[in-house]
């Protein structure tokens, strides 16, 4: 029976599939700075206090990116095209999950309900990030190539999630309670149908690079869908749930060296900067 850490063991080993992994990581990442660095640049005034802290958000996605992007080329390799149906975060926004980019790509002002509906989005996604990279952690941070690099953004991403039920929280208690809670559910059902269908994907993908048996192929298929109807039967409420973090004001220190997101107009990765 494949485990997590023989199939990250076989992706390891092989150029085109870690070509693949890495690539994609580093798109979702990238998409994800740059959805923070837009949110950061159009914070509404009474909500400025955030801005810094979503821009640092969106400045430790930018680092991942560039992260998995060393990886590969530490190897020699490139970054591939990453085939639509493994890319989680575009398949997000076209499933209208958190906010439109054509809202992010326009100069004007979100509202405070939007900050909100930014927050309950995050939150479940960066549980997913979370529990993904600790995952990738067990199976590979014993790895001297990738460990040190799979440590540093576990952290990050554990950091993200506290930030996240800190300032719903606070937004909770501010009167937005009913719109979290309607938001946070409608996010997680529709996250975990959107991650099954990518993570079937990725996996298909990776069959045919790694020369799978159908066998083989079938019990993780199996096993994602596995994944997807706990989750679905009851799993998701660990997703929309909210408690004051162990870890407060994860997000209140400086950016990461090398950030530029506070303000700026960066072009949305795949896209041309040209209308920003
Ligand atoms: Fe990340
Ligand atoms: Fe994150």
């Amino acid at each position: 029976m494949p485990t997590a850490r023989t199939i990250f063991t076989e992706i390891f080993a092989d150029d085109e599939a870690f070509q693949l992994f890495c690539s994609i990581a580093a798109r979702g990442e990238a998409q994800g700075g740059w959805e923070n660095g837009r949110i950061a640049a159009l914070v509404p005034r009474p909500q400025q206090d955030l801005a810094p802290k979503i821009a640092r958000h969106g400045a430790d996605e930018d680092k991942h990116g560039r992260i998995f992007n060393a990886l590969l080329r530490a190897r020699g390799l490139d970054p591939v095209l990453v085939p639509p149906e493994t890319d989680y975060t575009m398949r997000l926004e076209s499933a209208g999950i958190g906010l439109a980019h054509s809202r992010l790509r326009a100069d004007e002002e979100l509202t405070e309900q939007d900050i909100v509906a930014y927050l309950a989005h995050s939150r479940v996604t960066e549980q997913r990030a979370s529990e993904q990279m600790q995952a990738l952690c067990k199976s590979a941070g014993d790895r001297p190539d990738i460990g040190r690099a799979v440590r540093m953004i576990s952290n990050d991403e554990d950091n993200h999630l506290a930030y996240c039920h800190e300032e719903l929280l606070r937004l909770a208690t501010a009167g937005h309670a009913e719109f979290i809670q309607r938001t946070l559910r409608a996010t997680a059902l529709a996250e975990i149908a959107i991650y099954r269908d990518v993570s079937t994907a990725v996996m298909s993908h990776l069959s045919r690079i790694l020369g799978w048996s159908r066998t083989k192929s079938a019990l993780l298929a199996a096993g994602i869908q596995a994944v997807y109807l706990y989750e679905r039967l009851g799993g998701w409420r660990g997703m929309v749930s909210l408690r004051t973090p162990s870890r407060h004001n994860a997000l209140g220190g400086p950016p990461p060296p090398h950030s530029t997101f506070a303000k700026r107009l960066g072009s949305e990765p795949g896209r041309p900067a040209a209308n920003l």
